[in-house]
């Protein structure tokens, strides 16, 4: 009998195929006509296969697809705010029929899985990019993406093959089934998940230990999959999640492993699509601090948290727990946020991520009021490589 939080919409997916089945699937997709994936769909072709996207089975249809951008729910009515489809040219879509089975392989050519074709369909890229990112503009991340990407939908459900092996950190690379066994282990009836691509800041430490407080467990969760390139490269930020940890973490109380997913810089749907993943790695509340999955000042600093009013409690299953935009402050001599700070912004200790990375690339340490000096001693090291 498990304790642990129910995967989204019930059960967790397990696309992923193993032993005599995947090789004899291996072997006749080798004769399949084949998709190439871009770096998105290969993460979310794993991401699906280990049930991490449950209820997602395969990439989105257009009934699912439209749903999601109408009611940022799927169409059975279960929560989902991002779509998760597979573009392909139109030449490549007029050479496969619905009905096919074909091969989805990496740049590489490996066969990482196959897609069982339901359908395929056109799309209106800019409504995509109004309704997921609210905004057309090129300049951000997530729409430039979906602009360069081809311009036919195919979808169906897939089968995980293969994965793509990890070059480093091995062991923090756990699967939804692997979480959500660790924390039965632990004895952990409550769980916070984290997401984060950055170094983990005195901010966000904060924010994670105000969580903890009140529950078993931290997950902390760094997206490791693509990010945009003046982000901090995940090897470096990993190996500063490890001395932060080592430091100033208790142990008992704190598994690190890293979701292996796209960045889409979607801010508010992107929180909601956050907090549903996570659930199915196992956990039962989920941070939302300031202009979460945000860029730019392409959302308010906490549109992602007001996003949540959109859904009832039931109907998402994990908490959100919403953090106001934390500070040290000089004057209280502690970390605080407006909600437990009376002092001005004279007294608030802040910094822009890009002033971080400047200071950081030119060997400056930071504030170790703002970030603890073992964390930018690897910082600095890393983006000195
Ligand atoms: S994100 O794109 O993955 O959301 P980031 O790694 O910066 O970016 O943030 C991780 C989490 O910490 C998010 O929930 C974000 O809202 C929160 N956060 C980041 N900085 C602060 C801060 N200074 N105060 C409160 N919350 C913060």
């Amino acid at each position: 009998m498990s304790d642990l939080i129910a995967p989204h919409g019930g059960t967790l997916v397990d696309r992923f195929l193993q032993g005599s089945e995947r090789d004899a699937e291996l072997e006749k997709a080798k004769s399949y006509k084949q998709i190439v994936l871009d770096n998105w769909a290969l993460s979310d072709l794993e991401l699906i296969g280990i049930g991490a996207f449950s209820p997602l089975t395969g990439f989105m249809g257009s009934e699912d697809y439209e749903s999601v951008l109408e009611t940022m729910r799927l169409k059975n009515g279960h929560v989902w705010s991002l779509p998760i489809t597979l573009p392909i040219n139109r030449e490549l879509a007029q050479s496969i029929q619905v009905g096919e089975t074909v091969a989805l392989v990496g740049a590489d050519r490996t066969i990482y899985g196959v897609l069982e074709v339901t359908e395929k369909f056109t799309y209106d890229k800019e409504r995509e990019a109004e309704k997921v990112y609210r905004t057309t503009d090129h300049e951000h991340p997530g729409v430039k993406k979906l602009f360069e990407r081809p311009e036919v939908y195919v979808a169906g459900p897939i089968w995980l093959l293969n994965r793509k092996e990890p070059a480093e950190f091995k062991e923090f690379y756990l699967d939804p089934a692997e979480t959500r066994a660790l924390f039965r282990d632990k004895g952990w009836r409550s769980v916070v998940g984290f997401q984060t691509r950055n170094p983990v800041h005195r901010a966000h430490e904060y924010i994670q230990k105000c969580a903890l407080e009140i529950v078993d467990g931290l997950f902390l969760n760094p997206l490791v999959g693509e990010t945009k390139s003046d982000d901090i490269p995940a090897d470096v930020r990993m190996r500063s999640y490890q001395i932060l940890l080592k430091n100033y973490y208790p142990d008992k109380r704190v598994t690190l492993a890293v979701f292996p997913a796209a960045m889409r810089y979607a801010g508010p749907r992107e929180a909601v699509f956050h907090a549903m993943v996570r659930k199915n790695y196992g956990c039962t509340h989920f941070i939302v601090g300031r202009d979460h999955a945000g860029v730019g000042s392409y959302y308010g600093t906490y549109d992602a948290q007001l996003i949540f009013r959109e859904f009832t409690q039931e109907e998402l299953g994990i908490t959100p727990l919403f953090f106001e935009h934390s500070f040290y402050c000089t004057a209280c001599g502690n970390m605080a946020s407006p909600k437990t700070c009376p002092h001005d912004e004279s007294k608030r200790l802040t910094l822009s991520g890009t002033k971080v990375r400047e200071k950081l690339r030119n060997g400056e340490m930071l504030p170790v009021e703002f970030t603890r000096p073992e964390v930018a001693q690897v910082l600095i090291e890393g983006l000195r490589e």
